[in-house]
């Protein structure tokens, strides 16, 4: 029995040795150790020894299955081991590898531009307001000292939608709608940007959707020199300090007098290049003092208040400031136009 027992435990030590996973492990723990066992069934046999013999062959069989124990359970714990670092390797993050490059958005040249002009007049004092696409007749016409019939209409060739409705042609209906707002008191302060619209055939210069920025100034005693003052900084500070204005005379049924606004030119300082085409200046915008009939449709007292009014293209002063030379690049999402102008 000796020799069984100690051929049992030669076994057991080599096929947990060999044993390649835990459940291969499991089945020699059950193999030897079970109830139905081969040590077991020695020690069932050890009836039939002499009594003299039973405790040595007793203590020898349990010795026998403690080392079959400790075996199992080392190496239960090597085999555990071995597998959280199996797993650990499978799973091992290269921290050396390069990360993939996540795109970011970016404002469009002209949201660019806008919110530029915003901030310079927000930083004079003006509020921006924002007002209907969709506008009416009176609006966008009569309003502005253009009664139904006016030759100057046609200077805006429009979208009708009724007899009295349309899409609006220029962002001077907010002129009228702002200041009925105030209801015939000043100071009035604002600057207007927005989409326009007209009946136009698109080419590199014109486009039947572009937007607008307008400004209106009502107040007291407001007179052409602040007018003057105004577009001059708002000029230096959008392309330069050493720029200067100059009013030419020209005409809007809603300003009286109206002028053409021109900034001197910022490639060639006035000397004359291909972007003022020779004469040293730029023409950025139109304007002038805001008509009495305006002020009076629109609730305020032409005896007391004055104004000025101005419009001016983004696009255009986009175009200008980028050497851009086709408006329909800022309609037509190309990403490798819309690339150039990250922002770094
Ligand atoms: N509304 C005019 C246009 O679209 C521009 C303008 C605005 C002129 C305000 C004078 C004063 O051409």
């Amino acid at each position: 029995m000796k020799e069984r027992l100690y051929e049992l435990k030669q076994e057991a030590l080599r096929r947990i040795d060999e044993a390649k996973d835990v459940k291969a492990l499991n089945d020699v723990r059950v193999a030897y150790l079970g109830k139905k066992g081969p040590i077991t069934e020695v020690l069932r046999g050890m009836g039939a020894l002499p009594p003299g013999e039973r405790p040595k062959i007793g203590a020898l069989a349990n010795e026998v299955r403690e080392v079959i124990q400790q075996a199992l359970e080392a190496k239960q714990a090597k085999l555990e081991q071995e597998e959280v670092e199996r797993k650990l390797a499978a799973e091992a993050i290269d921290v050396t590898l390069p990360g993939r490059p996540v795109r970011l958005g970016n404002p469009h040249p002209l949201t660019r531009v806008i919110e530029e002009i915003e901030d310079l007049f927000i930083g004079m004092g003006y509020t921006v307001a924002e007002g209907p696409e969709v506008e009416t007749d009176y609006y966008n016409f009569e309003a502005l000292n253009l009664p139904k019939g006016h030759p100057a209409r046609d200077m805006q060739d429009s979208f009708y939608i009724t007899e009295e409705i349309l899409l609006r042609t220029h962002t001077s209906p907010m002129q009228a709608r702002t200041m009925e707002k105030h209801r015939g008191r000043g100071p009035v302060k604002i600057i207007c940007p927005g989409k326009v619209y007209r009946r136009d055939t698109d080419d590199a210069t014109h486009s039947h959707q572009f937007t607008q920025i307008e400004g209106l100034v009502v107040d007291r005693n407001i007179r052409m020199s602040d007018l003057k003052g105004t577009l001059r900084e708002f000029a230096r500070k959008l392309f330069g300090e050493g720029r200067d204005i100059r009013f030419r005379p020209s005409f809007f049924p809603f300003t009286e007098p109206s002028v053409e606004v021109d900034v001197s030119c910022f490639r060639c300082e006035g000397h004359g290049c291909s972007v003022c085409k020779g004469t040293g200046w730029i023409e950025i915008l139109g304007a002038g003092m805001v008509h009495p009939n305006v002020l009076e449709m629109a609730g305020f007292d032409p005896k007391t208040y004055t104004g000025f009014a101005f419009g001016m293209g983004p696009e255009r002063i986009a175009m200008l400031k980028y050497g851009i030379d086709d408006i329909r690049h800022f309609y037509q999402n190309d990403l490798r136009f819309l690339r150039q102008f990250l922002r770094v």
